[in-house]
C-alpha cells in the first residue's frame, strides 16, 4: 500500500512537470483569471437545473438576438487566461453544456473554445497573430468547430476538402468536424484537442470528442503562420451568423459547467 501511494505521488509529481491542469468551477467563478467581459447582464451563477447540486452558469439569449445585429444583446462572453507565463502549444479543453427541452437551434450559434493571441481575432481581419477554435451548435443538434486562423495560412488540400468554407476561402471562419453533437435536456460533454502547427508546416492537430466518443481527428492543421501560442478559453456564446435568419425567435437559456484544460 505504501509503495503504491509513493508511486502515485511520484507519477503525479512527474506529470505536473510536463502538464498543467486548470479546472473551472462556477462556485469559484470570482477567482477565474478572466478579462474582456461583455453582456454580463445575460449570465448568472445558478444551481444545476438537473439537480447535481453544482453551481453552473446560466446564459440568456433574448428573442431576436444574433451576433451581427447592431447592439446585439444576446448571449455573453469573456476570455480566460489560465496559463500564467507558460508558453502553451498543445492543450485540450472540455466542458459540459445543457440545452433545455424548450431550446430552438435555429441556424446555430457560438460556443466556447480555445484561442490564441488577440481576443479581437475575427472573420474580418487578417488574423496573422491570433486564432480561435470555438465550437458551434447548428440545426437539429449538429455541432462543429469554427476556426479563425491566419488568412495567409497555406492549407492542405485535405483541410480544404473538410471545411465548410466555400472554395477554402478565408473570408470568414472555417467550419470543420461537423456531425450530430447535441441533444436537448441533458448535460453533454464536448472536448477539443488543439496541437498548434510548426510555423510553415501543416502538422497541427484538431481532435473532437462528444461524451467521450471521438467525432473528428485531423493532423494536417495550419492554425498559425507565426509563433502565437494558445492563450486560453474564448468563452463566447450567442446566436449567429451575420443575418437575421440566425436570430432566436424566442428568449432561451443554456447552461455550462465543468470547464477543464490540460496541456501536454
Ligand atoms: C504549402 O505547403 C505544402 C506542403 O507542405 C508545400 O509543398 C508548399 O510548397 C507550400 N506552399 C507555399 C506557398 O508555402
Amino acid at each position: 500500500m505504501k509503495i503504491f501511494l509513493l508511486a502515485l505521488l511520484l507519477a503525479v509529481t512527474i506529470s505536473s512537470i510536463e502538464s498543467l491542469i486548470w479546472v473551472g468551477d462556477f462556485a469559484n467563478f470570482a477567482s477565474w483569471p478572466i478579462g474582456n467581459p461583455y453582456l454580463t447582464e445575460n449570465r448568472e451563477i445558478v444551481n444545476d437545473p438537473k439537480g447535481s447540486g453544482q453551481k453552473v452558469l446560466k446564459v440568456k439569449y433574448p428573442a431576436g438576438s444574433y451576433s451581427s445585429l447592431p447592439g446585439n444583446k444576446g448571449g455573453t462572453g469573456f476570455f480566460v487566461w489560465p496559463f500564467g507565463t507558460n508558453i502553451i502549444q498543445h492543450a485540450t479543453l472540455e466542458f459540459e453544456v445543457l440545452f433545455p427541452a424548450d431550446w430552438d437551434w435555429v441556424k446555430g450559434g457560438k460556443l466556447p473554445g480555445l484561442f490564441g493571441g488577440r481576443t479581437s481575432c475575427s472573420g474580418g481581419d487578417m488574423a496573422l497573430d491570433c486564432f480561435s477554435t470555438r465550437f458551434m451548435f447548428g440545426p437539429n443538434g449538429g455541432g462543429y468547430a469554427y476556426l479563425y486562423v491566419s488568412k495567409v495560412a497555406n492549407h492542405s488540400a485535405e483541410f480544404c476538402a473538410l471545411t465548410t468554407a466555400p472554395n477554402c476561402s478565408p473570408d470568414w471562419g472555417y467550419g470543420i468536424g461537423g456531425s450530430k453533437y447535441f441533444d436537448k435536456d441533458r448535460w453533454i460533454k464536448i472536448k477539443q484537442l488543439v496541437k498548434l502547427n510548426t510555423p510553415g508546416r501543416q502538422d497541427g492537430r484538431l481532435t473532437i470528442w462528444v461524451d467521450n466518443v471521438q467525432k473528428f481527428d485531423f493532423a494536417k492543421m495550419v492554425y498559425r503562420t507565426g509563433t502565437v501560442p494558445i492563450s486560453g478559453i474564448a468563452f463566447e456564446t450567442f446566436f449567429g451568423g451575420n443575418t437575421a435568419d440566425w436570430a432566436t425567435p424566442k428568449t432561451v437559456y443554456s447552461y455550462f459547467r465543468n470547464f477543464r484544460i490540460e496541456t501536454f
